[in-house]
């Protein structure tokens, strides 16, 4: 674009301004052969019709003003003429577009391959604890949710981990700092399991209850292949009149065959959980080798899977300051509650539960 300064004039007679803007209407239409991008267009807009500096208005300030009063009608009238070629350029350039050579690069090729979109699919943790809950479900379970910053009183206290309880140590966590004025009961922290659900439940409705709730747990546990210190568990409690270890049995033996496969067997092993009284442990026999011992059942034909019991009456009583009808002279319960990672490990056949959290696609995308 051309950038020649304007001239002074010194004469101001007519052939003399014709020359004059004969070589500045020259110079505007060259600029405006060149514009050929939106930028350019707006320098030129600028450069030309500028309200402090562009062209036209120093031709008109230096030109206009040296001219004699009889000039000043001639000069004003090119001017004038001049100022309307360059708007006209200007208007030209801008509706011209963009030039061939930019169409041509910016073209659909339709020759390209396309984009392919990839399905999402369920994790495998949220797939395995979406199938257990649905056998509950089938059952006539509800669902339920809680907190996972949850107070010592639900967390411990009140699942009949009294402050000191040696069983405490077994679930260590990360605790909110700051508390230390709050009464023991209201501190804060993460859960270590989703048994405080079972007394947030029975706080809100009297019995009968028969619940499942899926949920997120932290503990101080060093990661292993087997070992995650955030994991997830589903637990289940059923309270109303005459509930048995009988039906305790039954509906986990078949909770098991829902989730392993019918030829699947159960047993119940005596085990402690301050929260239920008696406690056992299931095993359920082993689905790789159908019970005859393999590596994986450490040749015992037995995989413990998960822990249960009757509802011990002392978490009846805390729940009873809130729902009297949590009576245990009149009502029982049982309580179960499994590690969704280990059920996911076991069904899909991983060796490292790492594997569910490292985000990789060619072990996320064989679940699809
Ligand atoms: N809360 C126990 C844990 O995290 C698991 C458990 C065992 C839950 C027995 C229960 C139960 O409801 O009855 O280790």
């Amino acid at each position: 674009m051309s950038t020649e300064a304007i001239p002074n004039l010194t004469a101001f007679d007519e052939a003399a301004l014709d020359q004059a803007f004969a070589a500045l209407e020259q110079q505007a239409r060259a600029a405006a052969a060149a514009l050929d991008t939106p930028e350019a267009v707006e320098a030129y807009r600028l450069q030309w019709l500028g309200r402090k500096q562009g062209r036209l208005n120093e031709v008109s300030s230096r030109w206009l003003k040296a001219a004699p009063a009889e000039a000043k009608k001639a000069l004003g009238q090119r001017f004038n003429a001049l100022k309307a070629v360059v708007e006209s350029l200007l208007d030209a350039a801008l509706g011209a577009g963009p030039s061939d050579a930019a169409l041509a690069a910016e073209a659909l090729d339709i020759t390209l391959p396309g984009t392919r979109r990839l399905t999402g699919a369920e994790h495998p943790i949220t797939r395995t604890l979406n199938e257990i809950v649905s056998v509950f479900a089938a059952l006539g379970y509800s669902v339920g949710v809680g907190p996972e910053v949850e107070t010592d009183f639900y967390n411990f206290e009140g699942m009949n981990f009294p402050p000191g309880h040696p069983a405490r140590d077994t679930q260590d966590t990360l605790v909110v700092a700051g508390q230390e004025r709050r009464a023991q009961r209201d501190r804060l922290l993460l859960r270590t399991h989703t048994s405080p659900v079972q007394m947030r439940t029975m706080e809100l409705q009297p019995p009968p209850v028969r619940i499942v709730i899926p949920g997120k747990v932290h503990r101080n546990d060093a990661a292993d292949a087997t070992h995650s210190p955030i994991f997830h568990q589903v637990e289940g409690l059923c309270v109303d009149t005459n509930i048995t270890f009988s039906d305790l049995k039954g509906t986990l033996d078949h909770a098991m065959k829902a989730l392993f496969g019918s030829s699947v067997k159960t047993r119940f092993f005596p085990s402690f959980f301050p929260f239920t009284e008696p406690s056992a442990d299931v095993q359920i026999s082993c689905i790789f080798c159908g019970g005859k011992g393999c590596r994986k059942c450490k040749q015992s034909g037995w995989i413990e899977l998960l822990g249960c019991g009757m509802v011990d009456p002392a978490v009846f009583a805390f729940a009873g300051e809130k729902q009297p009808a949590y009576d245990p002279k009149k009502i029982s319960g049982f309580a179960f509650g499994m590690g969704v990672e280990r059920i996911a490990m076991m069904k899909y056949g991983v060796s490292e539960i790492g594997q569910f959290y490292a985000g990789d696609m060619r072990f996320l995308g064989q679940f699809v």
